[in-house]
C-alpha cells in the first residue's frame, strides 16, 4: 500500500501531511480538531471554492497554504492525504483525482450520488493501492463500539431485530446544496439515514431485501435571512424495514422535521439490537453508556468499559469535552492509523459503497411501490 514513510513499524518518519478540501462546517467541527489532537499527521494545506471562507479558515487554523482548486490540492507532492468535506456531488470528481495522484483519501459519506458513481471510486482506489475511508462518524461512538462487541461476543444472544430512530428539529428555511437533487442525491436518506444503514450493516451483516420510502413535507424556499430559493426538491423524512442475511429484521425511521426532538442540536438517536438473550441500545446524547436489558427488567443504563471509549493509542482524553461530539475525532484517528500501519481503513470506500447500493434499493422499492432485493457487491480482496 502506498504511504510517503518507508518504515514497517507504526511510527511514522515524518507527520502524514494532510489536505482539507472543503472547509464548511463538518470540516471544522469534526476533523481539525482530531488532525490538532494526532501528533502523527499535520495540516499542510487547504482548498476551497470560496474565496473569502478560504481565507477565513487559514487564519483560524493557521493552515501553512490555502488553495481554491480541488485539482491542484490533489497533485500537491506536498500532500500525502486529503480529507474530502465537500457538497456530495463532488465527491467523485474529487476523490478520483485525490486517488489519481496516489493520495489517501478520507471522504465524507454518502461517498457520492448513487451506487454507480461509489462503485467507480472504491475500485479507483484500490487500484491505486491507497488508504480509502469513508466518515461514517457513528460507528466511532462508545456506546456503538461497545454493543458491537456485546453481539459478535454473543451476550446478546441470536440478533433478533434491529430499530434505528434519527429525529432532529431542524429549520423549515433552505437547506442550501443539501436540498437539491443534482448536489446532494437525497434527503434525510443520504444525509442521516445512510449512517444507520452503515452502521446496522456493520453489526449484523449484509441485508437482502428491503422496502422504503420517503416523504418531503417543508417547502424550503426561503433563505434563513428570508430570501426566496428555489424549493427542496429532496426528502425530508425516510423509513425502511429490512431483512438481513442472517434472519434478523430492521426498521429504521429518520426525519430532519420532528418537532420537540432539538436536544442541544444532538437531537433524537435511538439505535438498537434485540436478541434472544438481551437488547442493547446506543443513544448519540449520551454516548458513553448503553442501555441493556435481559428478559422479565426493564432497559437500564451501564457504563461502556474503558477500553472501548476511544481506539487503542489515540492521546484524547475521553473525559475531556462534549462526549457527543469528541468521538468523532476518532474518525481521523483511524484514517492516520491505516496510513502509517500499511493497512486499509476501516470504514473503507467498500462500506460506502454497500450502504449506498442499500439507500439506492430504498429509493427504487418507493419508487415501483415494492420491496426490492439488495444486489449483493463482490469483494475482490475476500474481506468479510
Ligand atoms: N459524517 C458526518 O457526520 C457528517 C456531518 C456533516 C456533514 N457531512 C458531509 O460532509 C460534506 C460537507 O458538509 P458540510 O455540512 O461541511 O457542508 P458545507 O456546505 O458547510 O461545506 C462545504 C464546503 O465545500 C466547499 N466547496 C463546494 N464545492 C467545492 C469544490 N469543488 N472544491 C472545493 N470546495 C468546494 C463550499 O464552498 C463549502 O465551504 C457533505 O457530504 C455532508 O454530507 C458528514
Amino acid at each position: 500500500m502506498g504511504t510517503h514513510n518507508d518504515s514497517s513499524s507504526s511510527a511514522p518518519s515524518r507527520p502524514v501531511r494532510i489536505g482539507l478540501i472543503g472547509v464548511g462546517a463538518v470540516m471544522d467541527y469534526h476533523h481539525v480538531p482530531a488532525i490538532r489532537l494526532d501528533p502523527r499527521c499535520e495540516l499542510a494545506a487547504i482548498c476551497d471554492q470560496n474565496e473569502k471562507l478560504l481565507q477565513q479558515r487559514q487564519e483560524e487554523w493557521q493552515a501553512p497554504r490555502a488553495i481554491s482548486d480541488a485539482d491542484a490540492l490533489c497533485r500537491d507532492p506536498e500532500v500525502d492525504a486529503v480529507v474530502i468535506a465537500t457538497p456530495n456531488h463532488t465527491h467523485r470528481p474529487i476523490a478520483l483525482a485525490a486517488v489519481r495522484a496516489g493520495k489517501h483519501v478520507l471522504c465524507e459519506k454518502p461517498l457520492g450520488l448513487n451506487a454507480a458513481e461509489v462503485r467507480e471510486m472504491y475500485r479507483a482506489a484500490e487500484a491505486a493501492g491507497v488508504v480509502h475511508m469513508t466518515a461514517f462518524t457513528y460507528r466511532f461512538a462508545p456506546a456503538m463500539r461497545y454493543l458491537r462487541h456485546l453481539l459478535r461476543s454473543g451476550a446478546l444472544g441470536e440478533p433478533r431485530h434491529f430499530r434505528s430512530q434519527r429525529f432532529l428539529d431542524w429549520p423549515e428555511t433552505s437547506w442550501g446544496w443539501r436540498q437539491y437533487r443534482a448536489t446532494a442525491g437525497a434527503g434525510d436518506l443520504y444525509d442521516m439515514t445512510i449512517h444507520r444503514i452503515d452502521f446496522a450493516i456493520d453489526l449484523l451483516g449484509p441485508l437482502k431485501a428491503v422496502c422504503g420510502a420517503v416523504a418531503r413535507f417543508a417547502p424550503r424556499d426561503r433563505t434563513a435571512d428570508g430570501r426566496a430559493c428555489p424549493p427542496s426538491e429532496v426528502d425530508d423524512w425516510s423509513a425502511l424495514i429490512g431483512e438481513f442475511d442472517c434472519g434478523a429484521t430492521g426498521v429504521w425511521e429518520g426525519t430532519t422535521l420532528a418537532k420537540g426532538y432539538h436536544r442541544n442540536g444532538f437531537g433524537h438517536e435511538w439505535a438498537e439490537v434485540n436478541g434472544s438473550e438481551g437488547s442493547a441500545v446506543y443513544r448519540l446524547h449520551d454516548p458513553n453508556r448503553l442501555l441493556l436489558g435481559k428478559t422479565g427488567k426493564d432497559l437500564a443504563p451501564v457504563d461502556v468499559p474503558e477500553r472501548f471509549l476511544k481506539p487503542q493509542g489515540s492521546p484524547r482524553d475521553p473525559s475531556a469535552g462534549e462526549p457527543a461530539t469528541v468521538f468523532r475525532y476518532d474518525i481521523v484517528w483511524e484514517f492516520v492509523s491505516a496510513i502509517v500501519e500499511h493497512r486499509q481503513a476501516v470504514p473503507s470506500f467498500l462500506d460506502g459503497l454497500r450502504a449506498q447500493i442499500v439507500a439506492d434499493a430504498v429509493l427504487e422499492s418507493y419508487a415501483d411501490r415494492r420491496w426490492v432485493q439488495v444486489p449483493r457487491e463482490p469483494n475482490p480482496a475476500g474481506e468479510a
